[in-house]
C-alpha cells in the first residue's frame, strides 16, 4: 500500500473511508458525512483495525458536531452521538480511548476538535514507526539466526488497520526494509478473511514474499519449525497482560509456546487498558451467525445448524513472549506487566 493512501482521511467536510470489504479487487472509498454512516461503517468493517477504528472515532466526534449544527441538535443529542459511535463495536479499546480524548475539546469547537483528531491520527503513525524499529531490534536479537527471518501473522495489521504503516506488519515491513525478512505465512483469518484479502494486499504491494495460508494451518506450520516468530496485533491489552486479538490468535500462541519461539504482540499503548484487570473483563464482539454458516453468501452449513461467530479471543499473558509498544518491548511472560512502564 503507497505510504500516503490513507485507510482514514478528513476530507474537510467528511471521512473518506477506504472500503475494506471489497478489496482487494476493487479499491472504493466510502465517503462519510454524518453519524449513523460512520456507526455502520465501523460495524460493517468498512473501517477496521483497532487504532484504524480510534481514528475513524476521533473524527466521529467532529462528525457528530458538524451534523449537530447542521441539524439543529442540542449539546445532548450531540453527545448521544459521540456515544453511539464510541460503541459501535466494544472489544477494541482504541475506540473509546480516542473518542473521550477528542470529546474532551469539545466544549472548544469544531476546530479544537479537529485538532486533537488529527493528532490522534499522526501519533499513531509515530507510534507504527517506533513499534517497528523496536519490534525487529528485538526480534533479531532473541533469535539471534544468521539467516533472514520467517515469520507468522494473524488477521490485518497493516496500514489499513492503523493510521499509517502498521503494528504487527510494521514489525515486518521493518524486517523486509532491514533485507532481514525471508517470507511471511499469512493466516487467512476467517470468517471474513483480513488476512487473505487485506494482509496480502498489502504484502503485494510492498513487494514482501508471503504465503497465504488457512488459519487451521497455522500450529502444523509453527510444529513442523517452518517460521521462527509470530507476530500478531492487539484490540486490548489487560493489566496483566492478557490480549485480546481476532480469533484464531490464541491457537497460534500456544503453538508458539510448544514449539519455544517467540510470540510478539505489538500494539500502541492506546491499546493498553489498565482498567481492565484481567483478558477475562474483556468484552468480545459476538458478530452474526451468518458470517461462519455461508461463504461467499452461499449457505454452506445446513439450515438448521446455529453459528457460534466470535470475533476475538484473548491470549493469556504467560503466552505472550514480547509486547511491543512505541515505548519499547515488554517481557510479559516473563512477569513484565504493562502497568510497570505505562501508568
Ligand atoms: O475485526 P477486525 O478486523 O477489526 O479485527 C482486527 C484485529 O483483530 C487486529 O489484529 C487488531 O485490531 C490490531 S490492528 C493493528
Amino acid at each position: 500500500m503507497p505510504q500516503d493512501l490513507r485507510a482514514v482521511e478528513w476530507t474537510g467536510t467528511g471521512l473518506a473511508l477506504i472500503d475494506q470489504t471489497v478489496l482487494p479487487h476493487r479499491t472504493e472509498t466510502v465517503h462519510v458525512r454524518d453519524v449513523d454512516t460512520l456507526v455502520d461503517a465501523i460495524q460493517r468493517l468498512v473501517v477496521r483495525g483497532a487504532p484504524a477504528i480510534g481514528a475513524a472515532g476521533a473524527y466521529g466526534v467532529a462528525l457528530a458536531l458538524i451534523q449537530g449544527e447542521r441539524e439543529g441538535w442540542t449539546d445532548g443529542e450531540i453527545l448521544a452521538a459521540v456515544a453511539r459511535v464510541r460503541a459501535a463495536r466494544p472489544t477494541a479499546v482504541n475506540l473509546m480511548v480516542c473518542v473521550d480524548r477528542v470529546t474532551s475539546r469539545l466544549p472548544e469547537g469544531l476546530d479544537a476538535v479537529l485538532d486533537e483528531a488529527a493528532a490522534v491520527q499522526r501519533e499513531d503513525v509515530e507510534a507504527n514507526r517506533a513499534m517497528g524499529a523496536f519490534g525487529a531490534d528485538w526480534l533479531l536479537d532473541r533469535l539471534r539466526l544468521e539467516r533472514p527471518l520467517r515469520v507468522l501473522t494473524h488477521c490485518n495489521t497493516g496500514a489499513l488497520a492503523t493510521a499509517g504503516w502498521g503494528t504487527a506488519l510494521g514489525v515486518i515491513r521493518e524486517l523486509h526494509a532491514r533485507g532481514l525478512l525471508e517470507v511471511v505465512y499469512a493466516d487467512e483469518t476467517r470468517p471474513l478473511l483480513q488476512g487473505s484479502r487485506l494482509t496480502a494486499w498489502e504484502l503485494v504491494q510492498e513487494g514482501i514474499p508471503h504465503y497465504v495460508q488457512v488459519d487451521g494451518a497455522a500450529a502444523g506450520t509453527i510444529l513442523r519449525g517452518e517460521i521462527d516468530a509470530a507476530i500478531v496485533g492487539a484490540d486490548r491489552i489487560a493489566a496483566n497482560g492478557d490480549t485480546a486479538n481476532k480469533v484464531g490468535t490464541v491457537g497460534v500462541a500456544l503453538a508458539c509456546a510448544d514449539a519455544g519461539i517467540p510470540f510478539l504482540v505489538a500494539a500502541p499503548t492506546t491499546t493498553v487498558d489498565l482498567s481492565t484487570k484481567t483478558g477475562d473483563d474483556i468484552h468480545i464482539e459476538l458478530r452474526g451467525e451468518d458470517e461462519v454458516l455461508a461463504w461467499g453468501g452461499v449457505r454452506t452449513a445446513p439450515a438448521e445448524s446455529r453459528g457460534h461467530n466470535p470475533a476475538f479471543d484473548v491470549t493469556p499473558g504467560r503466552l505472550v513472549t514480547g509486547l511491543v509498544t512505541e515505548r519499547g518491548v515488554l517481557e510479559v511472560a516473563a512477569g513484565q506487566l504493562p502497568g510497570e512502564y505505562l501508568r
